[in-house]
């Protein structure tokens, strides 16, 4: 926005506009600093004695070819919702079909007891293959891939032991344990005809569905409510791995779980509003790189502005309201900013609306005006400090060109978040000025294929493929790939 429209705001305004611009502007140098530190990092991560990005290996030993067959279901327990497919890989090169089933996922079970979690992941399994196929108890057992989108250790590919719960989860007794038998007893118990080929995370996913139609594909990330990469890695540039004497040149796909960069402070930009939200989430101190960039989290941030602004200085915007709806802590979510920063008219009427049905308040002009500025400087923050995170993995690999895949809420919802990361990637990279404006990125993220359906299926499809030529390796229960 130009300094132009903020000739009517008064100074005191100004002053605060200006505060959070120096608070939220991450500038080029500093994007540059913060993807160095972030290289390091992810080589840290894969090191004997490990770092702070947990830097997963996945199992996941190969890039689809596109001829992969068959069919399998697919299980996406992400943040928000539940969904079931089931997908069939055609014969013909890169296509498939797919059916499948959202659930809600409950808000009382994201913190509640963890045998409740799996059965209700059970039923909705149940009621998906019944409608599906009839009568449960005539049927072989079906292949899955079960997407579990939380940082999680594999020493195989049908295991996840889970290391933290993120995105507000907070269910006892689950972390440090290995999630597939829980999940296993409560499919037993029902008799749901189901044998787990693979526990996938979203990010794997979405880089194996990507590389299904498109070759370029070398990373897959997620920007959704948490955010997060995976790339393949060589197994000899994994020294985690050397005890196991896999071929230096084996492919294995990393879930990087990036959200965890920099937990301990020492590039990121940190504001008092995100170490508010740290420190009043579930797991304070976790997830510091995913706290600044994620959906979960940019309407909270937002929020928490407001009510400084509100309480704490001389402003005291939204004077003799009642703010008590903006109080309660997320009760803005991100399409909150979203909406905010798609008003198309210059006085903000659509802005002024959302504040008066959502929130019971009414804001004026000038407020109005530090209001879009506020949702810019947080969707732009998330965007450029996400680039870091390509960038460094690009740098790290020595890719100079390639595609990486993209889904999630944010990416796919956000306004200019596409834009505004790709301005930051050419900052940090150096590209130069692009001669023609439809010209490619050398690096361009792109939408993603549907990476916890269509992925999750590919990687089912290529472990059986790979056990059935006789690599054994990473896999718990060979009995249920015959
Ligand atoms: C999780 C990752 C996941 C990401 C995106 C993060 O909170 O730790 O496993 O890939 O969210 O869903």
């Amino acid at each position: 926005m130009s300094s132009g429209s903020f000739v009517d705001v008064p100074k005191d305004l100004l002053k605060e506009i200006k505060r959070l611009e120096e608070l939220f502007t991450v500038d080029t140098a500093k994007l540059k600093q913060i993807t160095d530190h972030f290289v390091n990092e992810l080589e840290k991560g894969l090191s004997k004695e490990g770092g702070t990005i947990p830097m997963n290996p996945t199992w996941v030993m190969s890039f689809p070819t596109g001829y992969e067959t068959g069919t399998f279901l697919a299980l996406d327990m992400g943040g928000t919702n539940l969904r079931v497919c089931q997908i069939t890989l055609t014969e013909q090169k890169s296509e498939f079909d797919i059916i499948q089933s959202k659930y809600r996922m409950p808000e009382e079970l994201k913190t509640g007891v963890a045998e409740d979690l799996w059965e209700y992941i059970a039923e909705c399994l149940l009621q998906f293959i019944q409608t599906h196929h009839g009568d449960v108890s005539k049927l072989d057992k079906i292949p899955l891939g079960f997407t579990f989108s939380y940082p999680a250790t594999q020493n195989y590919i049908d295991e996840g032991i889970l290391q933290r719960w993120t995105k507000g989860f907070d269910i006892d007794g689950v972390e440090g344990h290995n999630v597939v038998p829980m999940f296993e007893k409560a499919l037993k118990e029902r008799g749901v005809p189901i044998k787990l080929t693979a526990l996938i995370n979203d990010t794997t996913g979405t880089l194996i569905a990507s590389a299904y139609t498109d070759t370029k594909m070398k990373i897959g990330c997620i920007f959704g409510t948490g955010c997060n990469a995976a790339y393949m890695e060589d197994c000899g540039s994994i020294p985690k791995l050397e005890h196991l004497n896999l071929p230096p040149d084996t492919p294995m796909a990393i879930n990087c779980e990036w959200g965890a960069f920099d937990n301990e402070h020492k590039v990121l930009p940190q504001t008092p509003y995100d170490q508010s939200i740290d420190s009043d989430s579930p797991r304070p101190g976790q997830q510091a790189f995913e706290k600044m960039i994620a959906g979960l989290y940019l309407g909270e941030i937002f929020r928490l502005i407001m009510v400084d602004l509100h309480d704490n200085h001389d402003v005291n915007i939204f004077s003799g309201q009642d703010i008590g709806k903006l109080r309660r802590p997320y009760t803005l979510d991100s399409s909150f900013l979203s909406a905010i920063e798609d008003d198309p008219f210059e006085n903000l009427s659509e802005t002024r609306e959302l504040f008066q049905n959502q929130l019971g308040i009414d804001p004026n002009q000038s407020e109005l005006e530090l209001i879009r500025r506020t949702a810019e400087l947080i969707g732009t923050r998330a965007a450029r400090l996400s680039a870091c995170g390509v960038a460094a993995i690009s740098k790290k690999k020595g890719y100079k060109e390639c595609h990486v895949g993209a889904d999630g809420s944010v990416f796919n919802k956000y306004p200019h978040f596409k834009k505004r990361g790709a301005a930051a990637l050419r900052e940090i990279l150096d590209w130069p000025e692009k001669a023609d404006p439809n010209d490619d990125d050398p690096i361009e993220i792109l939408a993603a294929e549907d990476g916890s359906g269509v992925g999750a299926a590919l990687i089912a499809a290529l472990t059986l493929e790979r056990v059935k030529k006789g690599n054994m390796h990473g896999i718990l229960h060979p009995e249920n790939f015959q």
